[in-house]
Formats: C-alpha cells, sequence, structure tokens
C-alpha cells in the first residue's frame, strides 16, 4: 500500500510557476492538484515520470521534491524540459557578448547583410500602416516566407516587393546561405511568423549556440524556444497558421498595424536575454532528473526497474502538437526540412503555415486510435505496477475549440479494467471533489480539468 503524504509539497511556488512557451493544454492552472495526487500515489521522494511533459510546467514543479523523467515525443519538448530539469552552467554574459559580435559579423557580410532587402522593405510596410496605409504590409503578410514563395507568385507582386524578395535571394546565394541549416529561421519563418529581422536574428543565436560544448546547447535551444513563443506573431502565439490580414470579406484588417507591430517590434536578444535568466535562475536540485525524446509507445516498453508514480497528460483534440509547434521543432531540431504541400483547386502549393513534412500523428488525437492507446498506456502501467495520475480536459472551454477526441465517461471504464482503484478528481472550482458516474455528467464546471487517480 502506497504511503499516503497528504499535502507535503503541495504548494507550488511562484518562481516554480513559470511558463517557458505558450503552450495549449499547459498544466500550470493545477500544478498544486497534480503535486497532491501525486504525493498520494506515492512513497516520500520516491521518483515520477512526466509522460507528455509538453512546455515542462509539470516536470519542473514535480523535481523539487523527487526525481523526474520527462518525456515527450517532441525535439522541443526534451529541450525544454533538459533546460528545466538539467540546467547546465552557461556564462550568460560571455554568450551574449560573442553573439552580439556575430550579429555585427552578420550585419556587415552574412546573413543580416542577406536580409536587409526585406528587413528594410518590412521597416517601410509597417510605417506606412501606421500612417494608415494598410496595402503594402497586407502584401508582404500574404506573400509568404522565401521558402514558399514561387517564382509564379513574385512577378505577380508590386514592383518594391518582388525586388526586395530577388535581393535578399541573391545576397543568400552570394554568401553561400541559401538552402543552409543557417538560415533556416529566416528562409522559412521571415515575414510568415516573425519579422525578417527577427527570423534572422533567431538564426544568428542558434547558429551562436551549436558553437557550445554539447552540455550547454539544451539551456541556450530552450531560451531561444523561448523567444520564439514570445515574439511570434500570430492569434494565440502558437505556429499553426500566420496571422490572416484580411478578414473573411476581403476588406485588410483596420487593426492590421497593431495586430503586426506589437509582436513584429520586439527585441529578439532582450527577449532572449530574460529567457535565459529565468532558465538560469531555476532552484538546482541533487536529483538526477531526465529529459527524454520518445514516442510513449516505446517509452512504456521499457519500464521495467522504474517503481515510480507516472504523470500522463496526453493531448486531448484532434490537433496535433506537431502542426501547432512545426516551427518550435524545426528550431529545435536544428535540420532543413521540406515543406508539406496542400492541393486546392486541382494546384499543388506548398503549406501557407510552411509546416514541416513528416510530422508526427498522435493516436490521442485519432477517434479510431484514441481508445487502445489508453488501453495500452494502463495495460503496461498496470502490470509494472506503477500507479497513475492522468490529466483529461472534459470540454471545450475556449470559443471554436474542436471536441474531445475522448469523453470523460469512456476513459474512466477502461482505466478500471486494469487499474482497482480509479477515483476522479475535478480541479478547478469544484477542487478536488471526488464524483460518481452521473455526478460527473453534471457537475463538471467549463474550464475543469479532469485527474485521474488510479493504484494498480
Ligand atoms: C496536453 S500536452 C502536455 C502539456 C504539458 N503537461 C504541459 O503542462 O505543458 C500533450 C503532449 O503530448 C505529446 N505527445 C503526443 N503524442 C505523443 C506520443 N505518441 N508520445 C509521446 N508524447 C506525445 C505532445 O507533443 C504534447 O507535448
Amino acid at each position: 500500500m502506497p504511503l499516503t503524504t497528504g499535502d507535503r509539497g503541495s504548494q507550488t511556488t511562484e518562481s516554480e510557476r513559470w511558463r517557458p512557451i505558450h503552450y495549449l493544454g499547459s498544466k500550470l492552472r493545477i500544478l498544486d492538484n497534480i503535486r497532491k495526487a501525486v504525493n498520494d500515489l506515492s512513497t516520500e521522494r520516491s521518483p515520477v515520470c512526466d509522460l507528455f511533459a509538453g512546455s515542462g510546467t509539470v516536470s519542473a514543479a514535480l523535481a523539487q521534491d523527487r526525481r523526474v523523467t520527462s518525456v515527450d515525443v517532441q525535439e522541443y519538448a526534451r529541450v525544454i524540459c533538459s533546460a528545466i530539469l538539467q540546467p547546465a552552467c552557461f556564462d550568460v554574459e560571455r554568450f551574449l557578448a560573442r553573439a552580439l559580435d556575430a550579429k555585427d559579423v552578420a550585419t556587415r557580410n552574412g546573413l543580416l547583410w542577406a536580409a536587409e532587402p526585406l528587413v528594410q522593405y518590412e521597416t517601410r510596410c509597417l510605417e506606412a500602416a501606421a500612417i494608415g496605409n494598410l496595402e503594402p504590409l497586407c502584401e508582404l503578410l500574404e506573400a509568404g516566407s522565401l521558402v514558399t514563395i514561387s517564382n509564379d507568385r513574385i512577378n505577380s507582386l508590386s514592383a518594391e516587393l518582388a525586388k526586395a524578395i530577388i535581393q535578399t535571394n541573391a545576397r543568400l546565394n552570394s554568401v553561400d546561405l541559401n538552402d543552409t541549416v543557417q538560415s533556416v529561421a529566416l528562409r522559412h519563418f521571415g515575414g510568415t511568423y516573425f519579422s525578417f529581422r527577427q527570423a534572422a536574428e533567431l538564426d544568428i543565436l542558434l547558429n551562436e549556440i551549436a558553437q557550445l560544448p554539447l552540455h550547454a546547447q539544451d539551456i541556450g535551444k530552450a531560451s531561444v524556444l523561448s523567444t520564439a513563443s514570445q515574439i511570434v506573431n500570430t492569434i494565440g502565439k502558437q505556429f499553426a497558421q500566420p496571422l490572416r490580414p484580411r478578414n473573411k470579406n476581403g476588406t485588410v484588417k483596420k487593426t492590421l498595424h497593431k495586430l503586426v507591430s506589437r509582436d513584429r517590434e520586439k527585441d529578439t536578444f532582450l527577449e532572449f536575454k530574460k529567457a535565459i535568466d529565468k532558465y538560469m535562475s531555476i532552484k538546482r536540485t541533487a536529483f538526477e532528473h531526465k529529459a527524454i525524446r520518445a514516442d510513449y509507445r516505446d517509452f512504456i516498453t521499457k519500464l521495467e526497474g522504474f517503481n515510480g508514480v507516472v504523470y500522463a497528460d496526453p493531448p486531448y483534440t484532434r490537433d496535433h502538437y506537431s502542426r501547432f509547434y512545426h516551427v518550435l521543432e524545426t528550431l529545435a531540431l536544428r535540420d532543413n526540412p521540406k515543406v508539406s504541400v496542400n492541393k486546392a483547386h486541382g494546384r499543388t502549393m506548398l503549406s501557407r503555415g510552411v509546416y514541416r513534412l513528416e510530422r508526427h500523428q498522435s493516436p490521442f488525437c485519432i477517434k479510431s486510435l484514441a481508445p487502445d492507446a489508453f488501453s495500452n498506456l494502463f495495460q503496461a502501467l498496470a502490470l509494472n505496477g506503477n500507479p497513475l495520475v492522468l490529466s483529461y480536459s472534459p470540454y471545450a472551454a475556449e470559443k471554436n475549440a474542436h471536441p474531445r477526441v475522448m469523453k470523460v465517461e469512456d476513459i474512466e471504464p477502461l482505466a478500471r479494467k486494469f487499474f482497482s482503484l480509479v477515483e476522479i478528481r475535478v480541479s478547478e472550482n469544484i477542487s478536488h471533489s471526488r464524483l460518481n458516474k452521473t455526478e460527473l455528467n453534471k457537475e463538471i464546471a467549463k474550464n475543469a480539468e479532469i485527474l485521474f487517480v488510479c493504484r494498480p
């Protein structure tokens, strides 16, 4: 029988309550409830696995009391969790001095020099938009990024924009930076998700981080990911689609200048400094934490010898995280991916969202696969004797949000098939209530989060 530890260590301090990236389904709001559930199921200091760790908020909260293993299939999640759990020594001032030098060189004869025609054109578009002429900015946003814009499309653009694109491409070629990893943020995401300047600056930071010893790279990369999440110019700060400058009826949005300038005028290096200071301020612990990139299906086959609690927070809508955060994945992997295509009206075009090819498709996001995905998870953990705290979100509280892939009422019997005790707790307004099945249907408030507390 596991030792019940009551409220020990359930309170999350302000410094542990930090959002490294804006993340759909982040559990920042219910950290105390999760800590309490994990404490209730565990012996003091027994290890915990944060399966589906995402932005690492739960790992960060649990890491102060016990050894944490974070697991997620996305590389950006591994990088962030690694920076949170095992922050390497990092000489911030020295790195920033080097990065500023690299920026100077890039401005004279490197990436920023190559990007200059588009950087300057974008500045002029924003200046024009500030005094009411929105069309040039609208055209720039609709043109897409360097990697997706076709020659046909260039011919249909205004002469000034076409010239800026052609000059930038020519300059990139002249400094051997076209189609290389060193310019991937600029070519894929400049103009779409970030200003051209910000995108080139993200590349400069990543290029400098790649020169660091391996053990220091995760904290540098994680700070770039936090920066990208902070400066991205989209509604909701995800990367599912770039901003649309027009209303549904085709007119340009009146608020366009405000929508664009609020993010694109942010200073990349300043945001990076804030992020790295934050990672550096995370309290070090004596535990040997680990951050792993793995599919949960592989991870659960290797549980033997792990005798701790598992906290699992799988996706609950049909939106694949790999689509919503593909930009972070490319920045974290630092590769030069091919871009996926869309077919419309008999034409094949590179995706407007500049999605990378071969994105992970999670079975939890696919209605026909989700029941088996849950069953396999429950079975593997119960067989290995691991208690489980499972998060699930019962309602689509956000306007226009996609429905949940599975209903809480359908997950519960699956859990009962494998665990001897399953308790359902509702976090938020009716915190820690224990509900029976009928109550479950009527009582759960909008915005509520469910915790299944399962004992083998
Ligand atoms: C609801 S989010 C987790 C949020 C996290 N608890 C937080 O607070 O940021 C779900 C996570 O599951 C991950 N995921 C989806 N399918 C997966 C799979 N097959 N194996 C491992 N991780 C997966 C996604 O990448 C995503 O980060």
